[in-house]
């Protein structure tokens, strides 16, 4: 295709998930727009039940989206048959869940756990890559480790090489820092960083860590199964990094939050706005246009 290498990583139009359980249905993703470019790295954030592992599970072939349309690296999920998915969960997705208990297995080594997913067949050429994927953690010293001789954020480590064994284009994590200390999940997050930036790795990375989030170019806030607002950053990331090398505690950077408008015009407002000026759900409010921008103010019905 011509336009190949222009197109996103990701792209998410109108995306719809419902889950259905023998009493009710659940419509866990409402339509929700994303794109994501190649060599991207970001955040996504939103209250617990907004469809942040919803989504990420799509991305991954873990799960077909209801309705709308999913394209990975120009793959579309939605047309894709079983063998096309299993393939794609192979070469396309590489996967990081907060529970270790889904990455790895307790009674092997770091290296052997590695090792396990790689399609290569050679043993030496497995333990070459295996050790290579340790090195580039920082856990090369501790490959003969089994995992409960590792720490928490240790084990997350084996799991990020482990997902990088079969070389996906894109790398999805699933609060890779849940279980793990604030200087764990900040050696976690400059590790995505640098996979981001040595290998042009594509990275979604699902948190609940407001301050770890800070530290992304790009948020996506999720609201309700659909995209409401983005945050993005304001500084360079150079400038990021000096600032943080001067200031170890920092995470001062400043983002930019923006809303997302869909397709017909719709738009979610940030609750504390609404909640600040007393607009609930179901008010009406009046929307004006006032030379370059847009304003809603509360309107009461004249008695
Ligand atoms: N397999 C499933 N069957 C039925 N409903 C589901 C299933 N998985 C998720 N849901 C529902 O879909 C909605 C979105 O769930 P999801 O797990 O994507 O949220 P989340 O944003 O990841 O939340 P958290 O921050 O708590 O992990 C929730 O209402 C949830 O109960
Ligand atoms: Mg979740």
């Amino acid at each position: 295709m011509e336009n190949e290498n222009n197109q996103p990583m990701v792209l998410c139009d109108n995306l719809v998930k419902i889950y259905k359980t023998s009493e009710l249905e659940v419509m866990a993703l409402q339509g929700l727009d994303l794109a994501v470019e190649k060599g991207e790295l970001i955040a996504i954030i939103g209250n617990s039940g907004s469809g942040k592992s919803t989504l990420l599970n799509m991305l991954g072939g873990l799960d077909r989206p209801s309705a709308g349309r999913l394209l990975v690296d120009g793959q579309d999920l939605l047309k894709m048959n079983r063998q096309q998915m299993v393939l794609y969960k192979r070469k396309t997705a590489g996967f990081v869940w907060q529970n270790n208990a889904r990455n790895l297995i307790p009674y092997l080594t770091a290296i052997e756990n590695v090792e396990l997913p790689m399609l290569i067949s050679a043993v030496k050429e497995k333990r070459e890559k295996a050790l290579n994927l340790l090195d580039m953690v920082g856990l090369k010293s501790k490959k003969d480790h089994q995992l409960f001789q590792l720490s928490g954020g240790e084990q997350q480590r084996v799991a990020i090489a482990i997902a990088l064994a079969n070389d996906p284009k894109l790398l999805l994590a699933d609060e890779p820092t849940g279980s793990v200390d604030t200087k764990s999940a900040n050696t976690i997050l400059e590790l995505f960083k640098m996979l981001n930036s040595a290998l042009g790795l594509t990275i979604i990375i699902v948190t609940h860590d407001m301050q770890l989030s800070r530290k992304v170019n790009r948020i996506v806030n999720i609201r309700n199964g659909r995209t409401s607002s983005e945050f993005i950053m304001t500084k360079s990331y150079l400038e990021e990094l000096e600032e943080l090398e001067e200031n170890q505690q920092a995470g001062e950077v400043s983002h930019i939050e923006l809303s997302v408008i869909d397709k017909v015009g719709r738009l979610q407002i940030p609750a504390k706005y609404l909640e600040s000026l007393g607009i609930k759900g179901k008010d009406k409010v009046k929307v004006a246009l006032e030379d370059d921008r847009i304003t809603l103010q509360p309107y009461k019905l004249p008695n």
